[in-house]
């Protein structure tokens, strides 16, 4: 048995250094983007609001600017657009298929128990394994047949978008940090909350699946039983507890993703040219439901606690990546070392996502949500198709509209709500944070980002807090 509160103080050692070196990027960005703001800010207040001659002021600033403003923006109106249509539009493929394939062709099974039944059913077969160790082979083949199998389980959701399983956790026991309960079970209630919005399914696991895969390294048993277990899901999404979603209307830009398999946070160049263990964060991550997501998982925990090489790897992976400290092999070292030593293996398949917040560090996140919070009132001031009230299932539609809007504005990194802002080094349950954090400035920065997603839920049911970490609401008075 792993000595679980070893490894959260090792991995909070380890943030430290993920620390500084996250926030390097964005510092220089962020001169630059603040400059921008205060300039910004200025001709707000002084030239009253008009934010589409701004706009194009701001398009003209330089053409520099010009790039970061496309730089940073998804581009997710269009992709969110055009999904909606892919949900009839496969619909009417699917009918128009059928049509031309003869009127003798029959559904392949009557009902979802004759496929159960029948000697297809893979999920009989006696070498059909939910472990790491053990691959499924021919996976993509044997998703594609269950789908084919279960026509009214849909691959996609109502909005046409491509499945996302959402794939979270916490401990077994209870929460050393006596706050520690009460915060997991906001961020579950967070995620909860995502999942409801969005129409997705999200696992919370409470258990190890894998007693010496602990830490860090349990979410690789999770993620390949989850895939097996719901081969609906065209990606999962995992998430480390300890990971706040802060723009609960933002959808991944999953059109962009659509050639990739593994996307995570991250610069490219720290990774390949720099060969820091920091190069990307591997709390947060999509991985796609497939062959090659299952092989690169046992690739991946060939360097765990499990595997006999598990001890060379503490020295090898500290050999490759300089800034890594010698310590036990950890899943991101090992992760960012497959990036590098098996790029031609992997590489073309992995997406190092750094154009919004896929995950953003705590410390640069948690002092801008006041602000952030104005402009977005502002914005819905200038604009009442967005002050409207609507029912929770509306609120893509509304996400769409604001997009429209976020991409005329300013459109960047720092006027959009960061849309996952993770609590790397805090370790709310045990409460065994990195000492160079304080305790308060991570239990406040926890409190303060669940409190501002919290009030985006809320604004829905028509209520929003008189202030961050406040449990005092106010009605909120709609525009006309
Ligand atoms: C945004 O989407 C539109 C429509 O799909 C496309 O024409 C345009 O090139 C996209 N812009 C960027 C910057 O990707
Ligand atoms: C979606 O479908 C509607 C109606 O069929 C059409 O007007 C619209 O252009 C489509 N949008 C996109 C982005 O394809
Ligand atoms: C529908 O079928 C056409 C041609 O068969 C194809 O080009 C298109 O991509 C299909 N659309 C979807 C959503 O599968
Ligand atoms: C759903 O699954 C089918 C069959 O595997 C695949 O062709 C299609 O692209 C998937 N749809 C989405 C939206 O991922
Ligand atoms: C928020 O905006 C105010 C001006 O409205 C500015 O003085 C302050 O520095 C901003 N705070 C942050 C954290 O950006």
């Amino acid at each position: 048995m792993v000595n679980d509160s070893k490894l959260e103080t090792i991995s909070g050692n380890m943030v430290q250094k993920r620390k500084s070196f996250d926030g390097l990027p964005f510092w220089t960005v962020s001169i630059a983007g603040g400059l921008l703001l205060c300039w910004s800010l200025w001709r707000i207040c002084f030239s009253g609001i008009d934010y589409r001659a701004l706009a194009i002021e701001v398009r003209g600033f330089s053409s520099q600017w010009n790039s970061k403003i496309h730089r940073y923006d998804p581009n997710v109106t269009s992709v969110i657009q055009q999904n909606q249509n892919v949900s009839s539009a496969i619909e009417q493929n699917q009918t128009k298929e059928n049509e031309m394939n003869g009127r003798e062709e029959e559904p392949l099974y009557r009902s979802m128990d004759e496929w159960e039944e029948s000697s297809d059913n893979f999920y009989a077969d006696s070498d059909f394994s939910y472990t790491v160790g053990n691959t499924v082979k021919n996976w993509d083949a044997k998703r594609q047949q269950w789908l084919r199998a279960h026509p009214h389980i849909k691959n996609y959701t109502e909005g046409g978008r491509p499945r996302i399983l959402v794939l979270t956790g916490s401990q077994p026991y209870p929460c050393k940090n006596p706050i520690g309960d009460h915060l997991i079970l906001r961020t579950f209630k967070n995620k909860q909350d995502y999942c409801r919005i969005h129409g997705l399914d999200m696992f919370y696991n409470t258990i190890l699946l894998n007693q010496k895969m602990a830490s860090y390294w349990a979410k690789i048993p999770l993620i390949r039983t989850a895939m097996v277990a719901h081969p609906e899901a065209e990606w999962i999404w995992w998430l480390d507890s300890d990971a706040v979603i802060t723009d609960m209307e933002f959808e991944h830009p999953l059109e962009k993703y659509k050639d990739f398999n593994f996307i995570l946070h991250g610069w490219e160049k720290n990774v390949y040219e720099k060969r820091s263990w920091l190069g990307i964060n591997a709390g947060v991550f999509l991985i796609r439901n497939c062959e090659w997501s299952m092989d690169f998982m046992e690739r991946w925990s060939v360097m765990g606690p499990e595997s006999p090489l598990y001890e060379s790897f503490a020295k090898i992976l500290s050999d490759v990546l300089p800034d890594r400290p010698v310590t036990e092999s950890d899943d991101q070292s090992a992760l960012v070392y497959l990036m590098i030593k098996e790029k031609k293996k992997w590489g073309g398949k992995i997406y190092i996502e750094n154009e919004y917040y896929f995950q953003g560090f705590w410390l640069d996140i948690v002092g801008t949500f006041e602000n952030i919070s104005k402009r977005y009132e502002a914005m819905e001031a200038e604009h009442t198709e967005l002050s409207r009230r609507y029912a929770e299932k509306s609120a893509r539609l509304y996400a769409v509209k604001r997009e429209r809007y976020l991409k005329e504005i300013w459109a960047g990194l720092f006027e959009r709500r960061p849309f996952v802002t993770h609590f790397a080094g805090c370790q709310p349950c045990s409460g065994n944070h990195n000492p160079i954090y304080k305790a308060e400035d991570c239990q406040n920065g926890l409190q303060r980002s669940l409190d501002f997603a919290d009030d985006q839920v809320l604004r829905i049911y028509g209520f929003r807090r008189q202030q961050l970490q406040s449990v005092l609401v106010n009605p909120i008075h709609f525009h006309p």
